[in-house]
């Protein structure tokens, strides 16, 4: 099935990789889909530049990697239930959306495995997106951390930043996209602490600040003092990326692994990217 046709160039360390002389705007042939798979599979976070897409060829690249993910709490496009534009405009005070460590709605029950974004303004300055790798993350700790902590289940929910009275029901000052607080919000899910990825089989730390409030059977001191050690761990510069993004540049990472977190610095300048998800499965240890 492999064909020699992709241009993979990973980063130095092998977590990112930019593919080129592929073409997203018509249907991938199988050998080509495939092995953008594996890079994927590789590399945790991929990106392909210059790939201008209307809707309709966003939305055809994203399901040739599964069916679209559910995505809640934010007003889609018009008339695009799947397409999120995640847009900040230039005189906008309201806060970066997606600026702190996370994984895409890590708080449902099946969070979608990828997300796709698609970049059509880009500011000259800023707005570069993080990219953290759980893999390495957890390969980094200790085998008697990593004994301790392999068979907890972490608490995760949308309430702080989504629920009816969380931070973006109370935020003034956002034009660029609709948030929808809800008390749907509130609900919680747990989750295996460190998740098997299951197209790799590697284990990578699955916890991020926006969404996991505890440690299931710990107090909240105990839970949050562990999860403060993870963040901090997790984030550390070892195993970050900074991707910058210019126009038409499609960009996928995979939640099952990776965290990730949306800079500013570009007030005063407008930034418009185009999101997507493919359904992901319950996550499993
Ligand atoms: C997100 O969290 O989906 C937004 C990422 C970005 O805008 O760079």
């Amino acid at each position: 099935m492999t064909t020699l046709a992709l241009k993979v160039t990973p980063n130095a360390d092998g977590f990112g990789a930019e593919i080129r002389s592929v073409d997203l705007s018509r249907p991938l042939p199988p050998g080509v889909l495939h092995d953008v798979k594996a890079a994927f599979a590789a590399h945790g976070v991929v990106w392909f530049p210059d790939q201008p897409l209307t809707h309709d060829q966003l939305e055809a690249f994203t399901l040739q990697l599964g069916a679209f993910g559910w995505d809640p709490y934010v007003k889609p496009m018009e008339d695009r239930p799947h397409i999120l534009e995640v847009r900040r405009d230039a005189d906008e005070t309201a806060s970066v959306f997606g600026g702190t460590w996370h994984s895409d709605w890590s708080f449902q029950e099946t969070p979608p495995a990828i997300t796709i974004l698609h970049a059509k303004i880009v500011p000259p300055v800023g707005g570069d997106t993080l990219y953290a790798d759980g893999v390495r993350a957890w390969e980094a700790l200790s085998p008697t951390f990593q004994a301790m902590i392999a068979p907890l289940r972490s608490v995760h929910s949308a309430a702080g930043p989504y629920g009816s009275k969380g931070f973006y029901a109370q935020e003034k000052g956002r034009t660029g996209m609709t948030i929808l607080p809800s008390v749907e919000a509130e609900k919680a899910y747990t989750h295996p602490l460190v998740r098997t990825h299951p197209v790799t089989g590697r284990k990578a730390l699955f916890v991020n600040p926006v969404y996991t409030v505890g440690i299931e059977g710990m107090t909240e001191a105990e839970g949050k003092a562990l999860l403060a050690f993870l963040f901090k761990h997790m984030t550390d510069e070892r195993f970050v990326y900074r991707h910058r993004w210019a126009a038409n540049m499609l960009t996928m990472w995979d939640n099952r692994c990776c965290l990730h977190n949306a800079t500013g610095g570009y007030d005063g300048h407008t930034r418009v990217m185009h999101r997507t998800t493919v359904a992901g499965d319950a996550p499993r240890p």
